[in-house]
């Protein structure tokens, strides 16, 4: 699958294939440049390198180079090119250009037949989502809205873990403890996991029953199901009452979805003798993969009771997908701890044949862990893992102290629940996606519900001011023109979030939506301090800027999953 095209709106591209025609015609070489954005105190827009990689093999001096390229490069987007330095080629856009185009800015995207499919969120039955699940659950959301934005289908696939050990162990110790089912809550099942674990993890007969019930349940015996059927029910809720305060909707499939594949999987992967026995359990051996002893690591997929496990699901899941599905682009969103359980399971399905890189993209996208203010791994103090809905409360409850302490008697009581709790769960996810997704990421309340700096409420203060603006002009808006150089900036910044999102389809790191919102919204706020809007003679033209603007706002919230408000 290819990524789509952003068409006339994403310069940078422009600017690529213009300069890649110039390449091509003073030196009959085919490539495609470099574009980069030049930084102040630069003047121009942007910059490529090009004529200095050129010029070694060609045997000129690239200020020549440079040269021989800029004479051939004409569009209307450009308004001048200029040799600087060494031989860089600068860039400047044609203001007119801008101007012209600015009402294709932001055209919602035609939709495509393409499918991807994400998996993300993912928890497991029983223990609750832990910080680790609120990361993959906010990141995989971001990049479902961001290919929904692009106009792709996507499917937002909940692999939930609710077919494993831990099922073996919570039935056995809930059958043997005749424990009542009918009134538990998220909260006793997770009392009845961590007692079940301790009993699994000491007591050698216990783990043995438990593994025995795994293998029962996985062959469907008809009270064991009844009994897993609740278990889930009562973690559906739990599970869903985050869902709902994030407001992401994902569609359940867990790993017990893919019961009836497992076995034809296990038998496709011995008929095409990739099967090894080791240790009586089915392995597949696959190149590059070692253990601590740099011994050659195994995936094993079929364990040697007989029952399959995480890493039969992945591989029947991973096909199920690509066949069934017929996912174009599949997306794994999970810490990173899982990334060579998820590697391997990618080599061997490629190994095995249903998963051909050249038709699907599957892709990992791994993310740090969270750390508190300290550097410490996020935990409760009894050292368990935060419980998440308390986590999102507290935010929830912080916004709201902030609110009262700004606002004061202004507002009513029902107002600042309302903001609180969309600045609570606003600042939750920006944090989150304004950090860079591969680092690890320190949680501070404190810091993520701030309203200065590059915080969910900064952003969201610069859009209602814009709001406000706009109420206040009288004329109506016209064509878009540029009087005032902070005018010009703000114009190009809104073609540049294209840019932005052009990156994150290929790369799949949403802070790059957050550090641009960030940029836009600063950017908005110097045009503010320098540009007269309501009652200039420029009021027609910066009307409309600003209604850009606001869409350009609108676009990068729609992405990150922030909620907006009128009034701040
Ligand atoms: N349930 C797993 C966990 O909590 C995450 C599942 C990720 N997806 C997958 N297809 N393996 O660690």
């Amino acid at each position: 699958m290819k990524n789509i095209s952003l068409g006339n709106c994403q310069l940078q591209h422009l600017l690529q294939e213009i300069s890649r025609k110039a390449v091509y015609d003073a030196l009959e070489i085919s490539l495609i440049p470099e574009i980069l954005r030049s930084k102040p105190p630069q003047t121009a827009d942007y910059q490529t390198a090009v004529a200095l990689s050129l010029a070694k093999d060609l045997k000129k001096s690239p200020r020549e180079v440079g040269q021989l390229i800029l004479s051939k490069i004409c569009h209307p987007l450009i308004e001048k090119v200029e040799l600087a330095g060494p031989g860089f080629i600068n860039i400047y856009l044609s203001q007119t250009y801008l101007e012209d185009h600015a009402k294709e800015l932001f055209e919602p995207f035609e939709k495509n037949k393409h499918r991807v499919l994400i998996d993300y969120s993912s928890p497991n039955v029983a223990k609750e989502l832990h910080v680790g699940h609120l990361r993959s659950t906010i990141i995989g959301d971001s990049l479902a809205r961001l290919f929904e934005l692009l106009g792709y289908k996507v499917m937002k696939i909940n692999h939930i873990g609710d077919f494993g050990t831990q099922f073996g162990m919570l039935v056995t110790y809930i059958i043997e403890n005749q424990l009542d089912l009918s009134f538990a809550n998220l909260v006793d099942l997770m009392e009845w996991y961590r007692a079940s674990k301790v009993c699994f993890d000491e007591d050698a007969a216990f783990k043995k029953r438990s593994q025995e019930m795994v293998v029962r349940l996985q062959s469907h015996e008809e009270e064991i199901q009844k009994i897993w059927k609740k278990i889930l029910d009562v973690s559906r809720l739990g599970f869903e009452e985050i869902y709902q305060v994030l407001d992401v909707d994902l569609l359940e499939r867990g790993e017990s979805f893919y019961q009836p594949y497992l076995k034809s999987t296990v038998d496709l992967f011995e008929k095409k003798g990739l099967v090894e026995i080791s240790g009586n359990a089915k392995c597949v051996f696959l190149e590059g993969y070692k253990d601590q002893n740099d011994a050659p690591l195994p995936l094993i997929i079929q364990k040697s009771d007989g029952g399959f496990n995480y890493a039969t699901t992945d591989l029947a899941a991973l096909k199920y997908r690509i066949e069934e599905d017929k996912a174009d682009k599949i997306i794994y969103v999970t810490d990173a701890g899982q990334s060579q359980h998820l590697h391997m399971v990618f080599d061997a399905a490629k190994k095995c044949g249903f998963y051909q890189p050249e038709k699907t993209v599957v892709e990992h996208a791994p993310f740090g862990l969270v750390l508190n203010p300290d550097g410490t791994k996020m935990k409760t103090r009894s050292g368990e893992v935060f419980r998440l809905i308390d986590l999102i409360k507290e935010a929830v409850g912080q916004a709201k102290q902030i609110l009262v302490s700004r606002y004061g008697e202004e507002m009513d009581e029902d107002e600042v629940e309302k903001m609180a709790k969309i600045l609570g769960v606003n600042a939750i996810k920006y944090a989150d996606l304004s950090s860079v997704r591969t680092k690890d990421y320190i949680f501070s309340f404190e810091r993520m519900l701030r309203f200065e700096g590059n915080t969910a409420a900064f952003n969201l203060y610069s859009y209602v001011r814009i709001k406000s603006i706009l109420k206040k002009c009288k004329k109506s808006p016209g064509p878009i023109l540029i009087y005032h150089p902070t005018e010009r900036k703000l114009l190009l910044a809104l073609y540049q979030l294209y840019e932005a999102i052009d990156l994150v389809q290929r790369d799949l790191m949403p802070h790059r939506i957050a550090e641009y919102l960030y940029h836009l919204a600063e950017t908005f706020n110097e045009f503010f301090r320098d540009c007269r809007v309501e009652g200039a003679e420029e009021e027609p033209s910066r009307i409309s800027l600003l209604q850009k603007t606001l869409e350009a706002f609108e676009w990068c919230f729609g992405i990150l999953g922030l909620k907006t408000l009128e009034r701040m």
